[in-house]
């Protein structure tokens, strides 16, 4: 038995939320192994739209069950937003839910530093969701970090109070000003973590080991994207995990060896939101097109999403380090209408053709060499059947397998559960 994973391949984005639904049914566990409320993703049926932080985006079936394990970091305040809003659902929560003790928490002033370090950097910020994920997964590699296991400890406020209280000396050593009633956020943090504790905590690696022997069937959630990673990615404009698929395996406690299928998901085109390079990016109408048809904004942050044609180069890269075995492409919907669709299959690079991602992508660096296929006019939206979809779609969908030597097993035309098309 196997632990399926499914990643994105891009930089976020890319409809995770919505296939992660999609595939529940065949699944009787999904865990999600890193990432924190940076992460936004969405979910569409019977006509209403859910947008998930932390929970994995299995919470809807009723006969699955949700593990957010030790890769994880939690804010217990965006956490109980989350349960709260799921209360009109009925959704068995308590019972389907369960929590790694292992999973890291962030703090209030998490989230202060990672706004005083985004201030402090002016032009140069990454461009980050301000959820406090980079300084929180620093005090774990730091060694300093709260676990929710943490919570259950009698002297759980002594050791808040020492990580808040060196927290606020690093704030102070900032040369911005971060305004911030510390009282007020601690109030609401501690009320947030009677609500976790509410919870069912686990050791989910336990819990995922005993499920694997039982033959249970589990699919390894990722967020963000493979761009995003923080080894492999546009370093510095990167998250602070691994969203690649190793980071599955040290997100979950799941040997390698227990990996199935790994499943890489990415739209069409290519977008991007925060900072950093971006080689297909668009300036003009085609870009605002894409913006304005895929409705291209975060879904965390609200940001304006930018956009660009497909990046065949660092797609390519991204199924390599993740050894992806089948691909999900979304978003097809929002190609039609255009004449012309442009893929990017090289980079010019420093006056050479190349097919791999070099070490800087930088746009002085890189120049994307496109090849144009022939557009389609139909709307998508409606089709249910692979034969259906137009032929210049379909070949868009051939010359994309025989790049990334992948083969392409769904199609999604439109953000609803029902609107994926499976080859
Ligand atoms: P995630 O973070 O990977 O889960 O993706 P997000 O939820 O942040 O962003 C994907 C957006 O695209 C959401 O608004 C989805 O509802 C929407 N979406 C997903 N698949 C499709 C699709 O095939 N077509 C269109 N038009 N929208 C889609
Ligand atoms: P999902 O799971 C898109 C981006 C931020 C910023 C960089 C670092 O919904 O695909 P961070 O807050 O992690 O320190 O920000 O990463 N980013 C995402 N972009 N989708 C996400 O998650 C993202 N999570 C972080 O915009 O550029
Ligand atoms: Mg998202």
């Amino acid at each position: 038995m196997a632990v399926d994973l499914l990643l994105g391949l891009q930089w976020g984005d890319e409809g995770k939320g919505k296939i992660v639904d999609v595939l529940t049914q065949g699944y009787d566990i999904i865990a999600r192994f890193q990432g924190g409320p940076n992460a936004g993703h969405t979910l569409e049926f019977n006509g209403i739209k859910h947008v998930l932080h932390t929970i994995p985006s299995g919470i809807f079936h009723p006969t699955s069950i949700n593990i957010i394990g030790n890769g994880v970091v939690i804010d217990p305040i965006i956490f109980k937003k989350e349960i709260d809003g799921l209360a009109p659902y009925n959704v068995p929560l308590k019972d389907n839910l369960l929590i790694s003790r292992k999973a890291h928490l962030i703090l209030p002033t998490h989230r202060l530093l990672d706004a005083a370090s985004e201030a402090s950097k002016g032009k140069a910020k990454i461009g980050s969701t301000l959820k406090g994920i980079g300084p929180t997964y620093m005090d774990k590699t730091g060694r300093n970090g709260l676990r929710v296991g943490d919570i259950e400890l009698d002297d759980f406020e002594v050791r808040y109070r020492n990580l808040t209280d060196k927290h606020q000396e690093m704030l102070a050593n900032y040369k911005v000003d971060i305004q911030y009633n510390l009282k007020e956020l601690e109030a609401e943090f501690f009320e947030a973590v009677k609500v976790l504790k509410g919870f069912q905590l686990i050791d989910s690696e336990e819990y995922l080991y005993q499920a694997l022997k039982q033959g249970k069937k589990i699919l390894a959630e990722g967020a963000q994207g493979s761009l995003l990673d923080i080894d492999f990615g546009t370093y510095p404009f990167v998250t602070s995990s691994n969203t690649t698929a190793a980071g599955a395996c040290t997100g979950l406690g799941v040997a390698p060896r227990s990996i199935g299928e790994v499943i890489g998901i990415f739209k069409a085109y290519t977008t991007r939101v925060g900072s950093g390079p971006f080689p297909t990016e668009l300036f003009d109408e085609a870009g605002e097109t894409m913006t304005q048809v895929g409705r291209e904004f975060g879904a965390t942050t609200g940001r304006r999403r930018r956009c660009g044609w497909l990046d065949l180069v660092a797609l390519k890269y991204a199924v390599q380090v993740s050894g992806v075995t089948q691909l999900v492409m979304m978003k097809a919907d929002v190609l039609s209408g255009f004449d012309t669709l442009k893929v990017c299959t090289s980079y010019l690079y420093k006056g050479k053709e190349i097919k791999h991602l070099p070490y800087n992508i930088e746009e002085q660096n890189v120049t994307p060499v496109y090849t144009e296929l022939k557009g389609w006019h139909q709307n998508l939206t409606d089709i249910k059947d692979y034969a259906q979809l137009p032929k210049e779609l379909t070949d868009y969908v051939d010359f994309l397998e025989k790049e990334l030597e992948v083969p392409i097993k769904v199609v999604s035309v439109g953000p609803d559960r029902t609107q994926t098309i499976t080859r």
